[in-house]
């Protein structure tokens, strides 16, 4: 059977890591991080996910500061983007770069890492002929993107359909071959170029879609009407499926990716742009709001609930709260509450909103889906709400005393 080496022990390496192992194959994970190979090592994940640890124990890989002699390699490395939206490819490269010396006839490399289209054969490629051999010819290079959401990665390795892009139509169907043995979706294969391309526009779609449905909201505020029901009923035609507006785009991937096909082909891509742009203004929207709300836009108190950037995970990478929480902070107090975020869940909604003059729900956590307005009212200064998801019991509020205003409804331009 064959041997693998994971190169990048992050949240994509370890379970994809683990998956080869539960299967019986001889896995090797390698990570530049020695506190990562070190709790690997001493059977502990350094990430959380949902069934992981118990896999991990029944089937642990050992870890290491550097490749080793594989049959298989994954890069798994991390693909950020720099203060000019820009992809950072420097881990991908050194990656790449690492496994040189062990590139062999008929290995497999395949590269799991989002990146821009084009960056399997133009950057990759070079790198890994280093090795003396002819990608496609000695050996096979593919790109496989991943699509698995955190908190249910498990379910979705084994599910979710995958697309093996081989720089070789013959590498691809190794590679499909491969993961067979844990992949319960479909494999598609195709070249590595339309494989980094369909993962960018699976994104990409989301992001165009959250800021048309964020469009819609401002025209039915501009309109004085209720954008939610709008859309509810807009949807009701068989193809149309708008997504909800929200206080702005949040995550490691929607925010992202999109920006490695506007680096790419700029000239082509202006509405994945202006999309993108317009989705960034989002949060600095929802600020003016509570502003035109409370009247004024110094020396109030803001309780914010709600860190992720989606309900019901503890995830805050890219969650517009924090920009909301920046823009605010100049001149007012805020508060941010989130029984998800350890950082962020002292005490219960009542003490973080005391004397608040607005609270804003900018988050749907299931948690906040029963909440005490008689109580919440006595513990204000102000009763004030601005809901960011159409998701508090509006009649409650509203019977409590509560001003209750919803973006995408003619309400917050008073
Ligand atoms: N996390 C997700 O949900 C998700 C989903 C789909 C796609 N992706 C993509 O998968 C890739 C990995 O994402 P992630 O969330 O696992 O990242 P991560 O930051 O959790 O893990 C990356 C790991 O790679 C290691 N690394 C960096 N350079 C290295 C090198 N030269 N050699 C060995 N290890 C090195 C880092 O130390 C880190 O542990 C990214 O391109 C990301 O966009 C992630």
């Amino acid at each position: 059977m064959k041997k693998i080496c994971v190169v990048g022990l992050g949240y994509i390496g370890i379970p994809t890591a683990v998956m080869f192992a539960s299967k019986g194959y001889e896995v090797i994970g390698t990570d530049i991080r020695k506190n990562v190979v070190d709790s690997l090592n001493n059977l502990k994940l350094p990430i959380e996910e949902k069934g992981l640890d118990t896999l991990f124990l029944k089937h642990p890989f050992t870890a290491k500061l550097q490749p080793v002699i594989a049959d298989v390699y994954i890069i798994c490395v991390g693909t950020p983007t720099n203060q000019n939206k820009n992809v950072n490819l420097s881990a991908v490269k050194s990656a790449s770069n690492s496994i040189i010396p062990y590139i062999k006839k008929d290995t497999l490399v395949i590269i799991e890492s989002t990146i821009p289209p084009g960056t399997t054969k133009d950057i990759v490629l070079p790198i890994v002929e280093q090795s003396g051999l002819k990608a496609g010819k000695d050996f096979y290079l593919v790109h496989s993107p991943e699509r698995v959401i955190p908190g249910n990665m498990l379910f979705e390795l084994a599910n979710n359909d995958r697309i093996m892009g081989g720089i070789s139509p013959k590498g691809a169907i190794v590679a499909k071959e491969l993961y067979k043995c844990f992949v319960k979706g479909k494999i598609y294969t195709t070249t590595a170029t339309t494989a980094e391309t369909a993962k960018l526009m699976e994104n990409t779609f989301r992001n165009v879609n959250i800021a048309l449905a964020n469009e819609v909201a401002s025209i039915c505020e501009q309109l004085k009407i209720n954008a939610w029901e709008v859309i509810e009923l807009a949807n009701k035609h068989p193809r149309v499926n708008i997504l909800q507006p929200g206080p702005g785009v949040g995550g490691h991937c929607i925010p992202v990716d999109p920006w490695f096909i506007v680096e790419k082909t700029p000239k082509q891509a202006t509405l994945i742009k202006q999309a993108l742009e317009q989705n960034e203004l989002v949060p600095n929207n929802v600020v003016s709001k509570i502003y035109n709300i409370a009247n004024s836009s110094k020396g109030l108190k803001v309780c914010l609930l709600g860190c992720t950037y989606k309900a019901n995970t503890d995830d805050i990478r890219e969650s517009p709260t924090f920009v909301i929480k920046d823009a605010l902070s100049k001149d007012n107090q805020v508060v941010l509450y989130d029984p998800n975020v350890s950082n962020y869940s002292n005490g219960s909604i009542y003490d973080a909103c005391k004397d608040c003059d607005v609270m804003v729900l900018l988050v749907n956590h299931q948690q906040f889906s029963n909440i005490d307005y008689f109580k919440l009212a006595t513990t204000m200064k102000n009763s004030i709400i601005l809901d960011c998801k159409n998701f508090i019991e509006k009649e409650k509020a509203i019977k409590n005393g509560f001003a209750y205003y919803l973006i995408g409804d003619g309400s917050v331009n008073k």
